[in-house]
């Protein structure tokens, strides 16, 4: 891993990303919103910023060029398939054979064993009437996004995030292959944690065409079920 993309690198996560990399030595070109620029002027002598929205297909060409990785914010704003977008121009316009990794949430399934509590079912389907309502963000966006990367041949992990929280590193997530497992009860992570989990999975091959869910390795269900860890 040498050059490093990141598409939406303005935002909470996008600062952990950008971090994590440039620990690394990574030679890091960020997307983020042209208003968004000014967010980033601390870093701008040592990361390359590309203005424009992440699903700018043209923004998004110009920043991959060259990148042997790529990491993406995936976000549901507004009601125009902002993730979609997002996750088309980086499945479009990655180098071939390049390592993409996307963030998102344990709503996300492959359909594939996850087991979700009637709470949180209830909880992501009133969040999607109502952020749609107001025209906010389209969760149900997020999720053919998704569909979109599991469906692509590239070499794609989608990281999927338990609730988070800002504070001290805990070290690297534990994950679950599956949402229901018990090993995520806990249900919380540390935010430079999951960029953590999103930087080091570029390297790790056996995350390829895995939707890891995570959870912080500090937390009571992960020290619990520190035996069924599949990493
Ligand atoms: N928050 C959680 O508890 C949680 C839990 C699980 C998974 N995740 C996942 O983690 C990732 C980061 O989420 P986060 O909540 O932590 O937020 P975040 O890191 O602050 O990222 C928000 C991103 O959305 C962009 N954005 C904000 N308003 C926008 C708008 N109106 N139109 C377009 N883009 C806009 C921001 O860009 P600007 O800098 O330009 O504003 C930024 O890149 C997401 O993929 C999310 O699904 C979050």
């Amino acid at each position: 891993m040498r050059k490093v993309g990141i598409i939406g690198g303005s935002g909470k996560l996008g600062r952990h990303l950008i971090g994590h990399c440039l620990e690394r030595g990574y030679d890091v070109t960020v997307v983020c919103r042209p208003e968004s620029v000014g967010k980033l002027a601390d870093l701008a002598d040592r990361i390359t910023v590309v203005p424009g929205r992440t699903d700018d297909r043209a923004a998004v060409a110009r920043a991959l060029a060259g990148c042997d990785g790529v990491l993406t914010v995936l976000v549901p704003f507004g009601v125009h398939d902002y993730a979609s977008g997002t996750a088309q121009a980086v499945l479009d316009h990655a180098e071939p054979g390049a390592r993409l990794v996307f963030s998102c949430g344990w709503h996300i399934t492959r359909g594939d064993g996850d087991r979700y509590t009637r709470r949180f079912r209830a909880m992501v389907r009133v969040m999607t009437v109502v952020a749609r309502a107001v025209r906010f963000a389209d969760i149900d966006d997020q999720v053919r996004a998704c569909d979109r990367v599991f469906a692509s041949d590239t070499a794609w992990t989608v990281v999927r995030g338990s609730d988070l929280a800002e504070g001290p590193s805990e070290g690297l997530p534990v994950w679950a292959r599956h949402v229901g497992d018990p090993l995520l009860a806990s249900n919380l992570t540390m935010r430079t944690d999951y960029a953590l989990f999103m930087v080091a999975a570029l390297t790790d091959d056996t995350l390829v065409h895995e939707a890891p869910a995570i959870v912080g390795r500090g937390t009571a269900s992960a020290r619990e079920h520190a035996a069924t860890d599949p990493t």
